[in-house]
């Protein structure tokens, strides 16, 4: 369900020379003999997912879709990127389903979080509260005031069926709270790290509440799971991928910059940024991972990537069938001179913008350029999406001998803030 498309790549080294250590990354992943193997509890989820729980998300889900204007998502990093770039990469930005979803627990920004409060005074509303820790201090705040909006508008008791948590299954202080409220509550599963998440009940109650059907995620989920159970570089694209990554690297490309053509897959940057910055960016290594969407950023940052310094390769994420698409019409006076794409599909012009700029960045600019290509936008795509980089990151941190389930560079920002703020 993912092509991958090497051949702007401009490798210097042959990807199947690389099939020794890609073979002993995928045995240490699979056997769990590498680095962070507590946190791989992520490889054969496709398989041992909680059915009960999944089916308990899906009741839940509905019952609160029922009752709500607005669903807030209160997390940050893992705990809400997941969700959101799956929300908008199915339902698109403009879909006017009920309930909307909107995003807080992610910032300190006061007037983002009163403006968000204000915005939903006199709607119905409904929380999902998410943090594995229990401790994260913006997901804190923003809750401490959520939970008083709710209890001021519906009083405590009705708060209480209004608010769900997804949180550790014992420990934390969400935890804690959560069980003093009453809250509905789902669990995170102690083997897998935030952005590994988006697939249990982290990512899926929320994607569930916005109406997306998360049975069609987890059967997507299962198929990149046997598609790509191959150690054999021949066989496993999410392993040509993260090998390319590694070559291109030591041909002093350290920048990634992953592109899409579609603005509802922003936040797929956006999470993609986070899993393989979070999970690589360790011990001096790695590839720096930044994101533009085409064309828009062609208009920005264009000129920078075509003639700047060459540090940059790009992955494009391109989509085969875009979720709608129209004939651009024709008009009597062709005033703007547009004519010329009179009844061509926007979708045919988006395509041809892709080839062009492909062209253009890679043989006149020389960047090079892996192509991924992605069926369609839907929820089977997504769920295969996230286990094909999920493997390829895995595998090229791995590569690196990097451990690509912890973060402890995330910590250092905290210890200086909460110096600042006086915690103790
Ligand atoms: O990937 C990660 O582990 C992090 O990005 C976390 O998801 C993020 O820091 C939020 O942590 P928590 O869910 O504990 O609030």
């Amino acid at each position: 369900m993912i092509k991958v498309d090497t051949t702007h790549a401009f490798l210097r080294e042959d990807v199947g020379s690389y099939q020794g250590i890609v073979t002993e990354c995928h045995n240490m992943l699979m056997k769990g003999t590498g680095k962070g193997n507590d946190f791989i509890g992520w490889v054969e989820w496709p398989n041992n997912y909680d059915k009960k729980e999944f089916a308990r998300i899906k009741e839940v889900a509905e019952k609160i879709r029922n009752k709500c204007d607005v669903f807030v998502v209160c997390g940050i990093g893992g705990s809400y990127l997941g969700a959101r770039a799956a929300i908008e990469m199915i339902n698109g930005l403009y879909s006017g389903k009920k309930p909307e979803i909107i995003f807080l627990g992610n910032t300190f920004s006061s007037t983002y979080i009163s403006q968000a409060l204000k915005y939903m005074k006199d709607k119905e509303v409904c929380v999902n509260v998410i943090s594995k820790s229990g401790t994260t201090t913006e997901t804190s705040l923003a809750f401490r005031m959520l939970k008083r909006f709710m209890e001021d508008k519906y009083g405590k008791e009705e708060a209480a069926t209004r608010i769900v948590a997804t949180t550790d299954k014992e420990k934390g202080t969400l935890k804690e709270i959560a069980t003093k409220e009453g809250y509905e509550t789902f669990v995170i599963p102690d083997n897998i790290g935030g952005r590994y998440s988006v697939i249990t009940p982290v990512g899926l109650f929320p994607i569930a509440v916005a109406g997306i059907d998360i049975d069609a995620i987890m059967v997507g989920l299962k198929k990149a799971y046997d598609d790509l159970a191959s150690d054999k570089l021949e066989e496993n694209p999410a392993y040509v991928y993260a090998v390319s990554r590694r070559i291109l690297e030591k041909q002093e490309k350290n920048v990634e910059m992953f592109i899409t053509y579609e603005p509802q897959m922003e936040m797929v940057a956006e999470w993609w940024k986070q899993l393989f910055g979070e999970s690589e960016g360790k011990e001096g290594k790695g590839n720096f991972p930044i994101s533009a969407t085409f064309t828009t950023d062609l208009h920005s940052i264009g000129q920078f990537i075509q003639e700047g310094k060459k540090v940059i390769y790009e992955t494009s994420l391109l989509v085969e069938n875009p979720t709608i698409d129209f004939k651009f019409p024709s008009d009597e006076d062709d005033v703007d001179c547009m004519n010329y794409l009179a009844g061509k599909s926007i979708d045919w012009v988006n395509k041809m913008a892709a080839r062009g700029t492909l062209e253009a960045h890679s043989l006149t600019g020389h960047v090079p350029n892996i192509t991924l290509t992605i069926p369609d936008m839907g929820p089977e795509s997504f769920g295969y999406m996230c286990y094909f980089f999920f493997k390829a990151c895995a595998i090229s941190c791995y590569m690196l001998d990097i451990n690509p389930f912890n973060q402890p560079g995330v910590d250092v920002y905290k210890k200086h803030m909460f110096r600042l703020l006086g915690k103790i």
